[in-house]
This record gives structure tokens, sequence and C-alpha cells, in this order.
């Protein structure tokens, strides 16, 4: 690893992170973002790099900010900018890093534009899917004190529990099978390369048969 990333994996060492965005993510992310980019022509790793190893780093920033006005993609661009001045990065090369981070979000309302923007989202997000995602989904839970399954008709839930910003209105009603099906299954289509795609096609048919097992065993069934 070249040594500049090396510094910028310090620099997020000592930040506060949040469990499901900690440095194991990022890392993740990281890995990802190299494996997706050998499926694509011309893409720069110059910029990459350095964007998934940046793309959280306001992430606490935003979880710690009740108002919601903070998003962490737009703030962590500039954070980002701030600390690749200080380490001689190229202008063209930030500017590239600066979109990476801003598009990686879904609610933001920047669509990744450049391949390495595309290939940062899509590993940001087959990192919420999959056995890791069922992992993530359920230390968070546990912080929110959601339940450990619930089974109740979606169209039912949706009009309990769900805000018209997609917002969940009281944790203690929800579960990680329920954000499964109002979110995560459709990762999937929503990515934007085809090698990403293919994993998280692969990812969600194995969530299926986890909530499809957990289902069976809440039931006392298998
Ligand atoms: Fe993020
Ligand atoms: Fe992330």
């Amino acid at each position: 690893m070249q040594q500049r990333y090396q510094i910028i994996i310090n620099i997020i060492k000592e930040k506060k992170l949040c469990t499901a965005h900690d440095l194991d993510h990022v890392l993740r992310v990281y890995n990802l973002c190299k494996r997706l980019a050998e499926h694509e022509a011309e893409v720069d790793m110059n910029v990459l790099i350095p964007a998934a190893l940046l793309h959280d780093i306001a992430r606490i920033v935003e979880d710690d900010d009740s108002s919601g006005a903070v998003d962490h993609a737009v703030l962590g661009a500039e954070k980002a900018e701030g600390i690749l001045e200080r380490l001689g990065y190229e202008k063209e090369v930030i500017k590239g890093v600066k979109h990476c981070i801003i598009a990686h979000r879904f609610r933001s309302g920047y669509n990744p534009e450049t391949i390495e923007a595309k290939i940062l989202f899509d590993a940001d997000k087959l990192d919420v899917i999959g056995a890791i995602g069922i992992a993530r989904s359920f230390m968070v839970a546990g912080q929110h004190e959601e339940k450990l399954f619930r089974e109740i008709p979606l169209e039912e839930y949706i009009k309990e529990n769900v805000g018209k910003n997609g917002r969940i209105k009281d944790n203690s009603k929800h579960a990680i099978n329920l954000e499964f099906e109002l979110k995560l299954k459709k990762i999937p289509h929503r990515l934007y390369t085809q090698k990403a795609k293919e994993i998280a096609f692969r990812r969600i048919s194995y969530m299926e048969e986890f909530f499809s097992t957990l289902r069976d065993e809440v039931n006392g069934e298998t």
C-alpha cells in the first residue's frame, strides 16, 4: 500500500467512528473497489483509492447531529479536500475524489457520473447486503432496540411505522427482515457496474434464504 494511503488510514483511525461505519467497513469498501475496478476499463485508482478510504470520514458528524441538517457525503467531500491538499494531491485528483464522496450516498441528490464514483457507490452498497449486511444490521438494530424479527404484511407495516420521507417512526417496531423488504432487496437494481450487480444478486439471494430460515426458527418450524 502506498505511503500516502497509510497516512490516510492513520487519519481515519484517529477519528471517532460508529460501529457500522468503522475502519473495517472502510477497508471492506476499499477491497471491493479494487475488485470492481478490475472489471472496468480505465479506472483512475489515484482517485478511487483515496475516495474509498475517506468516503465516510464525516459519518459520525451526521450521526451525532439531531437536526438532520448534516449530510456526511457533502461534509466528507470538504474534509477530504483538506486532507488531500495537505498530502500534496493534484487539484484534478482532488476534484475526482470529491465527486466520488459526494455521490456515494443514496439520498444526497448527486448521481455518480465518473466510473470511479460509480464503483465507490456500488462497493459501499454491497457492504450493506449479504452476510456482512445481516451482521451489520443486527449490530445497529441492537443499539436502536429493534426487534429480532417481525412478521407483518409490508403494506400494513408501512402504514403503521414508515413516514412519508421513508424514515422509520418508531425503532422498537422495526426489524431487519422489514428493512430487507423495504430497502435492501432493491439494492441490486440501483447499482451501476455489471460486476457489482452480479455480486449483489448473489448476496440478496443469501439474505432471502437467511430470513426464511429465521422466520421458520422463530415460529418453531425447523
Ligand atoms: Fe457513507
Ligand atoms: Fe460507507
